[in-house]
């Protein structure tokens, strides 16, 4: 029906666009400008402009791979608005020429990469950050990732992932921020900030939320798996991280390759259409996962690819992540008036939305400079701030009088298949992050301690089953006066398609742990995993414990700083570390059931083979000094529905070094119309005590905090007893009780 033009119109109107660039930003409103767009696009180019293209190789089956003349022949014919992993000034700039002076219509290509904890400069991995329980760190990482990868061409990271995650097995733990929807909620603002801030600068990229939704609920831990949770659970557990990226501007969302109760997220209305645009006024785009359009039909409720574009536009998603669905079917769909074509104005529409917002229209090139590619990557300025997240994102398990370690030590053992790797600190995703570019924690005590004769045996593979390197490093930890001892996973053990059927440490690391014991030197364990471990024997054995996931390239110096008493650790645990995989899902905000567990009492709720508690709980987190945590204070006993009180307790340093703690703060609702968990984090507050100071602590209880979807799915608070637990993790708490009115 577009063909029916009047084409001096079409003339005179693509004449006015090609005339500058300018005259798009000079019309009041990006949306009539918009309008008019789409009032002069072919059926073809409204296919192009919602497909996207990986340019080099990604993650995913290769439905397509165009060499780049051909890839830049799409562009020129108008059906690319988009490529992934085009990286560079020099690639996304001969794109962005192509589209803007040799395409019909002259609309700015958008770049896509996955930036998800550093650019070139490598921060920790997500899991690892949440452990800082710092937003505002997190939030500087992320900055600094978006200022490096703008610097480089990049518009869009696909980021933050911010699915909660319960199960361990799951290889994409690493990527979130763990297991609790508060803290959870809390990090993914924090990143949405950093990415995006304020997008009318160049060192700003758009954050695309993701992977909408409940992907980390996947049976067993296996990724891409069925999900099939209730809707209470969908909205109280999964969705609020997304609510909390959306609300710090998000103006993307990814949704997620797994279905829920029977709908796949690429065609689920529901959740696309009437929560995030419906409830939640989401006026940005979503895009599919890679190829989760063309992946309908494998979940057999599409018949073919035809089947799966159409359900996954009228479900509301903008743009084609590589399945090339729509390119190939959209045009026929609409002259076939099979699908509407507002559905597909719309998405368009979205989409040139968010090239507006960028300010794309004005200058296409405004990401390409390659001086800012020159300067601002890998500076001084973000190591050290890759540094100070690396020094946050470390948490002390356990020490028995071990750490820290003096710095005049004469001899020091460092063992283990981790300790001098380059590659594995990166961890999953590490974007453009390069194992040259990483300090290991071999470099990093000898750099601390230059005096100290640092001996060095890798004793085992990470995931081999050859004892032959036991003997040397038995050796070694004999003749030295402590053992570093380096254990854990490979970097890409955890991360998409990396799930695990146990988490137990892999090879004979754990058996080289009980060689090196059996020395009696004291031993520190230091873990680089991107999951909760089960570490039973060590955590019962071994006098210290830190746990320092991937820490990107700063891992070796952080690591050293805090094993020598530089930075003392102040990292609480993301996640709750079971006992044995048999304990999963474990995780602190459970129900009661109705049988709650008492240990060694038949007929009640537990393993009769395990302690009911974890291995850690989460929000554990150790420091070289020590905390002690008052009487909670309320300021009321009683409020209404709409009412507000204060709790706060003091806490006082009573050990020997300064320190930060993490107080945090969970609330339950006794009894309820619907059944409630036993506690959930509403709150924390990160404080630093010298030695000796006492500081009040006080946390505002309000509305929010007390609210649930009672048994009509209504938001709101019900009259009642409500229990305060305010403490040094979700196990170890001071408690105080309020009532609500009615
Ligand atoms: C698949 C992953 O699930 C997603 O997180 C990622 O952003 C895309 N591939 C693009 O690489």
């Amino acid at each position: 029906m577009l063909k029916t033009l009047n084409n001096s119109f079409l003339l005179i109107s693509i004449t006015i666009l090609l005339f500058s660039h300018k005259a798009y930003s000079q019309a009041k409103s990006y949306e009539s400008q918009t309008d008019s767009i789409i009032s002069l696009m072919t059926l073809e180019e409204k296919a192009g402009q919602l497909n996207q293209i990986s340019s080099g190789l990604g993650w995913g089956p290769v439905i397509k791979q165009e060499d780049l003349a051909e890839q830049k022949l799409l562009v020129k014919e108008g059906r690319v608005g988009s490529f992934l992993n085009a990286i560079g000034v020099n690639l996304t700039r001969e794109f962005q020429k192509v589209a803007v002076e040799e395409s019909r219509l002259k609309i700015p290509l958008l770049f896509g990469l996955d930036v998800i904890h550093g650019f070139k400069t490598t921060f920790p991995i997500p899991l690892a950050e949440a452990s800082s329980w710092d937003p505002v760190a997190v939030e500087k990482s992320a900055r600094i990732a978006a200022k490096e990868a703008a610097s480089s061409g990049i518009h869009w990271t696909f980021a933050p992932m911010v699915d909660i995650a319960r199960d361990p097995r799951w290889g994409r733990i690493a990527e979130g921020s763990g297991e609790d929807t508060y803290l959870g909620s809390v990090m993914a603002e924090a990143r949405v900030k950093g990415f995006q801030g304020n997008l009318n600068s160049a060192e700003n990229i758009i954050a695309c939320v993701k992977h909408f939704a409940a992907y980390g609920a996947a049976e067993g831990g296996r990724d891409y798996n069925t999900v099939d949770i209730s809707d209470r659970t969908l909205r109280e557990v999964y969705l609020p991280p997304f609510k909390a990226a959306l609300d710090a501007g998000a103006r993307t969302f990814m949704c997620s390759f797994n279905e829920i109760a029977g709908v796949p997220s690429s065609a689920n209305r529901y959740l696309l259409t009437d929560i995030l645009r419906g409830e939640w006024n989401f006026t940005g785009f979503v895009v599919s996962d890679w190829n989760s359009i063309g992946e309908l039909v494998q979940h057999r409720m599409a018949a073919d690819l035809k089947d799966a574009a159409r359900l996954a536009l009228n479900a509301g998603v903008d743009m084609d992540m590589e399945s090339r669905a729509y390119v190939a079917n959209l045009p026929e769909f609409i002259k076939q008036n099979k699908i509407n074509i507002k559905d597909v104005d719309e998405a368009i529409r979205r989409i040139l939305r968010i090239k507006f917002e960028l300010g794309l229209f004005d200058n296409p090139y405004k990401y390409c400079n390659i001086e800012s590619e020159k300067t601002n990557i890998l500076s001084k300025e973000n190591k050290e701030a890759a540094l100070d997240v690396a020094h946050k994102s470390i948490v002390l398990l356990k020490n028995n009088n071990v750490l820290p370690i003096r710095k005049d030590i004469k001899s020091i053992a460092v063992i283990g298949p981790l300790a001098n790797s380059k590659s594995d600190p990166l961890g999953c995703w590490a974007a453009l992050g390069n194992p040259n570019d990483v300090v290991t924690l071999l470099e990093g005590i000898k750099h601390k301690v230059p005096e100290t004769k640092v001996r060095y045996a890798m004793g085992c593979s990470i995931n081999g089953d050859s004892k032959e390197g036991f003997n040397e490093a038995i050796k070694i930890a004999k003749e030295s006066d402590i053992v570093i001892l380096t254990l854990g996973e490979e970097g890409n053990m955890t991360g998409e398609a990396s799930s695990r059927s146990t988490i137990v440490l892999p090879g004979v690391q754990e058996d080289l742990a009980k060689e090196i014991y059996k020395t009696g030197k004291p031993v520190v364990v230091v873990l680089m995993n991107g999951r909760p471990l089960s570490i039973q024997w060590i955590s019962e054995n071994v006098p210290s414990i830190l746990e320092t996931w991937f820490l990107g390239i700063q891992s070796g110096n952080a690591i050293a700083d805090v094993l020598f008493g530089d930075f003392n650790p102040c990292g609480k645990l993301p996640v709750t570390f079971p006992r044995t995989v048999g304990q999963v899902p474990i995780y602190y905000n459970h129900k009661s059931t109705g049988r709650p567990g008492i240990a060694f009492v038949k007929f009640t709720s537990k393993y009769f083979d395990l302690p009911l508690t974890p291995l850690y709980p989460f929000g554990f987190g150790l420091s070289y000094t020590k905390f002690d945590y008052g009487k909670i204070e309320l300021s009321t006993v009683q409020i209404s529905p709409d009412g507000k009180l204060t709790a706060s307790i003091d806490v006082k340093n009573i050990g020997n070094y300064d320190g930060e703690e993490v107080v945090q703060l969970y609330i339950r609702d006794d009894v309820a119309s619907v059944t409630r968990p036993v506690k959930e984090l509403k709150g924390f507050k990160k404080i630093l005590l010298k030695k000796g100071e006492t500081k009040k602590v006080e946390f505002e209880i309000e509305k929010d905090q007390l609210a649930f979807y009672n048994k009509d799915m209504k938001w709101n608070v019900e009259p009642g007893t409500f229990k305060v637990f305010i403490g040094t993790n979700s196990e170890d708490c001071k408690e105080a009780s309020f009532k609500v009115t009615d």
